[in-house]
Order: structure tokens, then sequence, then C-alpha cells
């Protein structure tokens, strides 16, 4: 038997000033695009921008339905909305932002168990590891270096073959 280790390494700034002025302008279009999501029942507002491979921008934003399953969080609505738009085109960097109107929202929140899956398969599709650039409408932001990162073991196309 050997115990394994998995580690991995991401990068805390204080704030958008400390970012590169291309990261600050995802992340300013991130939290700007919160204002757009349909999310009635639970108040919590996520966006996501992309800057995709061919120079392109695309934002996402959660769509929730009185049916809650039937919901869509805003990293998996930007991903269907890019593989539409866009197909096989690789994003470079996706920065995820929220405004909840219940709390504040100064602390990064990082993609829930279902789109680091999707995430996870957009790299493996496209070849390309994707930046995730994490933060609320103010305070800390975290950059993941690639999504996958955020998906230690995961299960993928690799396994089904
Ligand atoms: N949500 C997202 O859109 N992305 C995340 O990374 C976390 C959660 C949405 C789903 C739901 O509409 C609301 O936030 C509360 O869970």
């Amino acid at each position: 038997m050997k115990e394994k280790k998995i580690r991995f390494t991401y990068s805390a700034y204080n704030n958008i000033s400390e970012l590169s002025k291309d990261d600050a302008a995802l992340l300013e279009l991130a939290r700007k695009t919160t204002k757009k999501s349909y999310a009635p029942y639970s108040n919590f507002h996520v966006a996501s921008a992309a800057r995709l491979a061919n120079g392109k921008t695309v934002t996402g934003t959660n769509q929730e339905n009185a049916s809650y399953p039937v919901g869509i969080c805003a990293e998996r609505a930007l991903l269907a909305t890019i593989g539409t738009l866009y197909p096989g085109t690789g994003i470079e960097t996706m920065a995820i932002s929220y405004h909840s109107k219940k709390g504040n929202s100064s602390n990064p929140i990082s993609p829930c168990g279902m789109c680091r899956q999707a995430l996870s398969e957009y790299e493996t599709r496209t070849g390309k590891p994707m930046r995730l650039i994490l933060s609320g409408l103010e305070g800390e932001v975290y950059i993941i270096h690639t999504a996958k990162d955020l998906l230690p073991l995961g299960f993928g196309d690799a396994n089904l073959k």
C-alpha cells in the first residue's frame, strides 16, 4: 500500500488592482454581468465571462427555475453558449463572480462539482488549459491555473475507452 498525495497551487491576490490589465477587464465584466442573472429563488446572482483563443469574449449567468433542479449555473450556461457559437474553441480564461442579495459578496466562490466536471471536459475537448479567475464584487481574487486542478481523480472520456 502507498499513500499518494495530490497538490495544486493557485495564486491569491488582495484585490483586482493587482491583476494584469486583461484579467482585470475580464473580472470587471463578470462582476457587471451579475446584473443579468436570473436568480429569484436563491438571490445568489452568478456571472462568468470567458476570453477565448479566437479573441472573442462571451458571458453567462445562472438561470433558475421554479422547478429548482431545472436551473443552470453561470459556468455551464456559458460553456453551452461557447460550444454553440464557437465549437471547439479554447477558453484562455474564465472569470467567475457573484452578487449575493442576502449576504456579502467579497469572498471568492469556486465552481460547484457539476461545473467542475463540465469545465474539465471542455479542457479535454479543446486540448487547452483554462485559467479561472474567482472573486466576488470586491476583495480577494484567486487565479486557478487550469480548471482540472479543481477535479482531482476526475472521471473523463479516457475512462470510457
Ligand atoms: N451557482 C452558479 O451559477 N455557479 C456557481 O459556481 C455556484 C452556484 C448558482 C446556482 C444557483 O442558481 C445559485 O448559484 C445558488 O446555488
